[in-house]
């Protein structure tokens, strides 16, 4: 008997043949228990003070988030909220928990752009200092320049960096020279993407989700040049929050997944798992806002560069 091979129709899709390496990091997790997270005033384009959370459901939606980190492999440390911070469940803000290179614990602490997130800082470097991690700020308390940690992430080697409404452009430089490695500066120019956390999700050692249209023309094709196989997201699909996805090893949790990007990571071999925190969205974040991984190494997930360098800005 023959069999007919019929031409299939070409897709986005495509399947690689080599197994690409996980990331080192991201198996271990700080979050912030919801305690007093409520919309008081509005910093973003998705915050609005008459559209409240519901407590129960945050509660609920919260824990499911924190057993689907646990089944995928991950720890996770929980910090209690502070009455008088309600963004304070944004994780990933407080700052950078970084090990340097050598073998020191260490933790970059935010400079919160908007003073209703400044008291944040005390509790974060609390809890660093209490974990034996030696505390770094490039700006704090009001005087120089703000740095928020969801504008950074390790990728191939480089810290990439994204400014405008959050970090400012003069943060990089202290931000390189703190942790002594290469600062790649990212100017962000969507107001729905204030984040670099927004736009950006390492998935593996080449691979990323990438919404180019939250840049500048110059520095959208910079982060698409630094990913050597980029899953590019549209501004749409972008504003699903799907970015704002955490890696552990390939398991990628979501707050939602469009069907283009489901079937790109499954053709990569992830597992994709939806986790819906749509109460949290009504701050303007999501999964991996609320999720700051503490296991981030100079000398393995960033180069070693002393001194530190700041390049593409
Ligand atoms: N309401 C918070 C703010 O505007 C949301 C933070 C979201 N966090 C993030 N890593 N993108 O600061």
């Amino acid at each position: 008997m023959r069999i007919e091979l019929v031409d299939q129709p070409s897709t986005v899709v495509e399947r690689s043949a080599e197994r690409v390496a996980d990331l080192p990091w991201g198996r271990s997790y700080l979050t912030v228990s919801p305690d007093h997270f409520r919309v008081d005033y509005v910093i973003n384009p998705y915050m609005d003070p008459s559209e409240q959370p519901e407590p129960e459901r945050t509660r609920e939606q919260w824990h499911g988030m924190l057993a689907a980190l646990r089944d995928a492999g991950a720890r996770v440390d929980v910090l209690r909220q502070r009455g008088d911070s309600p963004d304070m469940v944004y994780a990933m803000n407080l700052g950078l928990p970084f090990t340097r290179a050598d073998g020191t614990p260490a933790f970059l602490a935010s400079h919160m752009r908007y003073p209703q997130r400044r008291a944040e800082t005390g509790s974060a470097t609390a809890w660093a200092e209490a974990r034996g991690r030696e505390v770094a700020y490039v700006g704090r308390d009001g005087v120089g320049a703000h740095v928020e940690a969801g504008d950074l992430f390790p990728f191939g080697g480089e810290l990439l960096a994204g400014f405008g409404p959050r970090t400012e452009e003069a943060a990089l430089a202290g931000v390189a020279a703190a942790l002594e490695v290469r600062v790649r500066g990212l100017r962000i120019t969507h107001p729905g993407m204030y984040h670099l956390d927004l736009a950006f999700c390492p998935l593996d050692e080449r691979r990323a989700m990438v919404c180019p249209a939250a840049f500048d023309d110059e520095s959208a094709a910079a982060l698409l040049a630094a990913v050597p196989e980029p899953l590019v997201l549209d501004e749409v699909e972008a504003l699903t929050f799907c970015a704002n996805s955490v890696v552990v090893g390939r398991t990628v949790l979501m707050p939602a997944c469009p069907p283009r990007v489901r079937e790109q990571l499954e053709a990569w071999g992830f597992d994709v798992v939806l986790v819906d925190v749509s109460e949290l969205h009504k701050g303007g974040g999501s999964i991996r806002c609320l999720t700051n991984p503490l296991d981030v190494v100079v000398g393995r997930d960033l180069l070693h560069v002393p001194g530190g360098e700041v390049v593409g800005s």
